[in-house]
């Protein structure tokens, strides 16, 4: 039984959690690989509305054992009210555990995040300020703590002796008090009191899974506009959402992976900095944002809108190796009487291209258009492919040329059952 990624196409927030959900009904293991609670993956279920930060989104199905995996990091106060919020609603969390290779986020890195960007000015990243920078980096700069060295206290007193002064040098540099090695410790305490059973090592849960042959899918975070290397850097986060860095952040060889879909929105949303070619500074963009609801799942920030970029999927489809796609929010484009999509962008010199440039050349781009007839009718009962508008399908159709991968599912609507599931 291949493994599943799923993945998010664009700049984040396409979806991935609602798409998830609908296929943990069917899974025995999701996987989270990469990422912390910088992500917010909305789902809508029997359950009711959720946002989840950390916990992966098969945790509605009590048959799904859940994991989150050894590139991920977690801030064990986010998880814990996440937790608390799940089970308050009668979701059962005992099938969630945590890779004892995952890097903890701690107080201090979510300071340095807020004072980093702050310090930034004009130039911030527009973080989701949850630490995830600063938290990347000790890991890769190997003063991160571990989240199954928290079960060993000593230990975790003499790595902050290490890494304290390092925080409380910089912490200094903005005018900021020092934290100190005690507030941590009991802090550490605590969380071990309540998720200490859960960190486990995952490589023979993983492993024993695999071997069985059982349905395991990856969920991303973030998406691949975002990615650390292939993103629009420095406006990235700090970790890779492509689907090649599954088989390492969850454990296990990527032979395994044999499907990729990319997750991705029937138009373009991004929440941060960084170049953006298809924004929408107009009334369009603002209808978009209206009727799609664009505001950030982790933040409340006000997403920036835009008609869709088959730039960027072209890009997302190649780097990720998309084998299938689902397109989300298609019901947000019925009211529109024409639609546009990005098929190249144009330098400052009149040359057009049909690749992502990187940063400093992508920032001088201005996007080509098609236009495409909208189907003015509503999507949201659709359930099969047959049932959609014509327009619609042809719009979709584009997209598939564009990305060069076949749609497999498409969500006309927030909740589970609003989805086609295609027959390809
Ligand atoms: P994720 O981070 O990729 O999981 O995506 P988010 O949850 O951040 O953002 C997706 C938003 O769109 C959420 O508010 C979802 O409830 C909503 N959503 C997902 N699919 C659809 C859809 O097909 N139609 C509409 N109208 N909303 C959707
Ligand atoms: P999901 O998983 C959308 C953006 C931030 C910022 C950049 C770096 O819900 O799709 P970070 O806090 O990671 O250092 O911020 O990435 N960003 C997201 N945008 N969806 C997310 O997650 C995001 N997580 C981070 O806005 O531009
Ligand atoms: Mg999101």
């Amino acid at each position: 039984m291949p493994v599943t990624a799923v993945v998010g196409g664009q700049w984040g927030d396409e979806g991935k959690g609602r798409i998830v959900d609908y296929l943990a009904q069917d899974a025995d293991m999701v996987i989270r690989f990469q990422g912390g609670d910088n992500a917010g993956h909305t789902v809508i279920n029997e359950y009711g509305t959720f946002q989840l930060h950390h916990v992966p989104s098969g945790i509605f199905n009590p048959r799904t054992v859940n994991i989150v995996g050894t590139g991920c990091v977690v801030n064990p106060e986010t998880l814990l009210e996440e937790l608390r919020t799940l089970e308050e609603t009668g979701v059962r969390t005992d099938n969630l555990y945590l890779s004892n290779r995952a890097h903890v986020t701690m107080p201090y890195h979510r300071l340095l995040d807020g004072l980093r960007e702050q310090a930034r000015g004009g130039r911030a990243i527009g973080t989701t300020r949850r630490g995830i920078g600063p938290v990347y980096s000790h890991k890769t700069a190997r003063i991160g703590i571990r989240l199954g060295e928290l079960l060993y206290p000593d230990r975790v007193r003499e790595r902050l002796k290490i890494v304290l002064p390092i925080v409380n040098q910089e912490l200094a540099t903005y005018g900021h008090p020092p934290v100190h090695e005690d507030e941590i410790l009991s802090r550490v305490r605590e969380w071990v009191q309540h998720l200490g059973d859960r960190i486990v090592d995952t490589v023979p849960l993983v492993r024993k899974a695999l071997r069985e042959n059982r349905r395991v899918l990856l969920e991303g975070q973030l998406g691949v506009m975002r990615d650390l290397d292939w993103g629009i850097y420095p406006y990235v986060t700090s970790s890779n959402p492509l689907a090649s860095y599954g088989p390492v952040g969850a454990g296990f060889p990527m032979r395994y992976v044999t499907r990729v879909l990319g997750v991705v929105k029937a138009y373009s949303t991004a929440v941060g900095g960084g170049p953006f070619p298809v924004e929408l500074l107009d009334e369009t963009g603002e209808r978009l944002r209206e009727l799609g609801q664009e505001y950030g799942a982790t933040t409340g920030r006000p997403r920036r809108c835009g008609w869709f970029d088959g730039v960027a999927i072209r890009y997302a489809a190649w780097l990720n190796g998309f084998t299938e796609l689902a397109v989300t929010k298609l019901d947000v484009l019925d009211t529109f009487p024409e639609i546009k999509i990005c098929v190249g962008y144009r330098l400052p010199d009149g040359q057009e291209i049909d690749w992502v440039p990187d940063t400093p050349l992508l920032e001088m781009v201005e996007p080509i258009y098609e236009t495409w007839p909208g189907w003015m009718a509503p999507t949201g009962h659709a359930r099969r492919w047959e049932e959609l508008p014509e327009n619609a399908r042809r719009y979709l159709e584009r997209i598939e040329e564009l990305a060069g991968a076949p749609i497999r599912y498409v969500s006309v609507g927030p909740r589970r059952e609003q989805l086609v599931a295609r027959v390809l």
